[in-house]
């Protein structure tokens, strides 16, 4: 098992929204496409009055958040995350939406009866799942035959440049993007998914980074999985800070690949689930 499907790492670095809402910020601040990603993941989803929706991993429930005006009404929504911290994070952000119900719930044991949701959300999560496919058959099995299954990830030319600073700074370190793009990626997820449900098809949210400020790049780099902050500690954070200032004053920007998108799966084959 490696750091980033570690469920006691995993509980270290989810204990409370910090570390992810670091990263989200560095997105907020120096993505390229103004649309927003929570905008797009939540324009991917079919929505209608009257659906029973459960989150897994649900995190902050940012994108509720930032949708909550186009939630339909009459909906049953479960937000949910392994994490109470997290979900205290997720309460904060969704008070206002009236619907919301938030349950503590490890992904691969999901306690609903089979058939009691239309659709199933997994965003940026099933990479952190020990056993993935114990995930993916609870979720198959708690769709009804209509229902439909989403899930964001990255794909492997996500954050490449990041990825390439710091082994320039030391090359000891992983920052854990192929791990992830391994465990559950945009070009492995699919297989997975394949295996529980009769369609999947993936769409991808075109975007970068230009990021102009060192500070939120070091603050990413220090919040991230992987070994980052294990080698990039102490006497070596301030090193750390001045390599990175001295990037932006050899040129004021750094562009960044980002590579990131949506599964949509349907049809869930209910012999895989039993
Ligand atoms: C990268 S964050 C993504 C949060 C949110 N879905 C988003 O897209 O912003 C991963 C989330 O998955 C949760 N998580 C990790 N392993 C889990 C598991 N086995 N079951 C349920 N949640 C899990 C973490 O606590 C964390 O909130």
């Amino acid at each position: 098992m490696s750091g980033i499907n570690d469920t006691n790492e995993m509980k270290k670095q989810y204990g409370t929204d910090q570390n992810l809402n670091s990263r989200i910020l560095l997105h907020r601040l120096f993505s390229t496409n103004k649309q927003g990603w929570g905008h797009w993941v939540f324009e991917n989803y079919r929505l209608e009055p009257g659906l029973s929706i459960l989150e897994l991993g649900c995190g902050n429930a940012g994108i509720w958040k930032a949708n909550a005006e186009k939630i339909p009404r009459g909906m049953r929504l479960v937000l949910s995350d392994f994490s109470p911290g997290m979900l205290d994070a997720a309460k904060a952000n969704t008070a206002a939406i009236d619907s919301a119900e938030y349950r503590v719930i490890d992904a691969q044991e999901i306690p609903f009866d089979s058939g009691a949701f239309d659709i199933v959300i997994a965003n940026h999560m099933l990479y952190h799942i020990p056993d993935i496919n114990k995930a993916l058959s609870e979720i198959s099995r708690i769709l009804k035959p209509d229902g439909i299954f989403y899930a964001t990830t990255l794909g492997k030319n996500n954050l490449r440049e990041i990825t390439d600073i710091l082994r320039d700074f030391d090359d000891r370190i992983d920052f854990a993007q192929d791990s992830v793009t391994e465990a559950f990626g945009l070009e492995t997820g699919g297989k997975k998914i394949g295996g529980y449900f009769n369609t999947v098809r993936v769409e991808r949210y075109p975007d970068s980074l230009h990021i102009t400020q060192a500070r939120p790049l070091v603050d990413y780099i220090l919040s991230s999985e992987g070994n980052v902050t294990e080698i990039i500690s102490g006497d070596n954070i301030p090193r750390f800070t001045q390599y990175i200032n001295d990037l932006f004053i050899k040129k004021p920007f750094i562009d960044v690949q980002k590579d990131a998108g949506i599964f949509i799966a349907t049809d869930p084959d209910t012999r895989q689930s039993q």
